[in-house]
């Protein structure tokens, strides 16, 4: 199974099935609110019906009800991989897991993951914007505690993270790392990122490329460069 989840971050069908027909085999991608608000969920059927594995990301934040509502419709659309702000709570997160057990086919239930921190905010960030005080590894390791309590399959991080949410969560724990950037490329609005090697290294279980693959000259390449790496 592939380790590297290509975010489709584009706004209209045609550019992403254009994209997607440049692999010769199915591969695992990430659906974000970018194409969801673009094209609706019926985008999700379409890529699906072509064989691609979907984490669908729409990292649902909301009162615990109202989660596990929107997640029992998600679960019926048989994504593989969805997601919650861990900032939630505990008790919404639970309520996330309730609700794609509700709402799974077969009773095959797509995996939850919770976001820590967004790989796009700083230390200086957390603390002086979102009033969080410590550092970010701390706070990221206390929402993967809860994540874990609350019986999400793992946690989205950066891949600096990951090693110590293992060390934490134990090794079955899923790490989900975007802010992947080849060392040539830009770093753009990402703040913590890292390449595929280190992420490799440090035992991530899936890393999330966006811009590095959909920007690059030769999409194709860049993803088998990195598969090869995360693979090896
Ligand atoms: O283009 P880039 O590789 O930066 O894209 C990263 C993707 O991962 C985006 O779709 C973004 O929404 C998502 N993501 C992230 N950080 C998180 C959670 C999701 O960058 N903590």
């Amino acid at each position: 199974m592939s380790k590297t989840i290509v975010a489709l971050d584009f706004s209209n069908k045609e550019e992403v099935i254009k994209f997607l027909e440049q692999f010769d085999k199915p591969i695992y991608v990430k659906i974000g609110m970018e194409l969801t608000y673009a094209c609706g969920l019926d985008i999700v059927k379409t890529i699906k019906e072509m064989g691609h594995q979907i984490f669908l990301d729409l990292k649902l934040h909301d009162i615990p009800n109202t989660v596990k509502g929107g997640m029992k419709n998600l679960a019926k659309l048989g994504v593989d991989m969805t997601n919650v702000h861990c900032s939630g709570g505990i008790t919404m997160m639970k309520a996330a897991v309730e609700g794609l057990k509700e709402g799974a086919k077969d009773g095959q239930r797509p995996l939850c993951i919770g976001v820590t921190q967004l790989t796009s905010t700083s230390q200086k960030a957390m603390n002086d914007e979102l009033g969080i005080s410590g550092s970010v590894i701390d706070c990221v390791i206390h929402y993967a505690k809860n994540a874990k309590e609350a019986g999400l399959d793992g946690v989205v991080c950066s891949v600096h993270e990951a090693k110590a949410i293992h060390e934490a969560c134990g090794e079955d724990f899923l790490t989900v790392t975007p802010g992947i950037r080849l060392a040539s490329d830009s770093v753009d609005d990402q703040k913590r990122v890292a390449t595929p090697q280190l992420a490799k290294e440090e035992g991530c279980d899936y890393i999330v490329v966006g811009r590095s693959i959909t920007k690059a000259e030769n999409p194709k390449m860049v993803f088998d460069q990195i598969e090869t790496i995360m693979e090896g």
